[in-house]
């Protein structure tokens, strides 16, 4: 395999992450700096890869610190492993909320009820409380939660795949430079 098939291989298998039917790749640890200058970590689903922009994206609550770090320094690190065929796929890129109304809305009336029903909580994400059931969504609760539903996009400024195959261990980074993608093999 060489880099340029690599390269649509990697973004197979994000589009595949990112699809309803679920891999090793849609579940990724996203990076964050916090306000306070430290790393911050936190499992998201992925729900958009668009391989012609370059762009993932990820649904959040617009109250979560996640959020006022990304606006803060919009850089994020992400990283997901393929245990089963020995991959690891780690990613950087700027992330920003998305302000398109029309592309927010047919996002949220494309997911799922269950996956939804988390911002209808009246309480922001971190928010203390006296007991966990304080943080349910409570029965009367008035609209549905739109209001806090944040579409984040991630422009990636690099790839790197890893793979740790016995015998045949091979890794390549790809750095969008100029809006092209450049892959280089590096020593694993
Ligand atoms: C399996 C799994 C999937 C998750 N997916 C998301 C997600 O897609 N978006 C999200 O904001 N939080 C998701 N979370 C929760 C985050 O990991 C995190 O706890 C929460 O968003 C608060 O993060 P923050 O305090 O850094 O903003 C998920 C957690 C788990 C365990």
């Amino acid at each position: 395999m060489n880099l340029p098939e690599l390269h649509t291989l990697i973004w197979d298998e994000l589009q595949r992450g990112a699809s309803p039917t679920r891999s090793p790749f849609t579940i990724w640890q996203l990076a964050t700096l916090a306000l306070d200058g430290a790393p911050q970590l936190r499992s998201i689903v992925l729900r958009e890869a668009d391989a012609s922009s370059g762009r993932l994206g990820f649904h959040t609550d617009l109250r979560s610190p996640k959020l006022a770090e990304i606006g803060a320094d919009g850089r994020v690190a992400m990283l997901a492993v393929d245990l089963d065929r020995h991959l690891q796929l780690r990613l950087n890129g700027v992330a920003r909320v998305v302000q398109d109304a029309a592309r927010i809305r047919a996002m949220w009336t494309g997911a799922r009820p269950h996956t939804l029903i988390l911002y209808k909580t009246p309480h922001a994400p971190g928010t203390p409380i006296a007991q966990p059931e304080d943080g349910h969504v409570p029965p009367q609760a008035s609209g549905d939660g739109v209001e806090n539903f944040a579409l984040v996009e991630v422009r990636l400024e690099r790839i790197e795949w890893l793979d740790l195959t016995p015998n045949q261990h091979r890794r390549a980074r790809f750095e969008r430079l100029q809006d092209q993608w450049q892959g280089q093999w590096i020593a694993p």
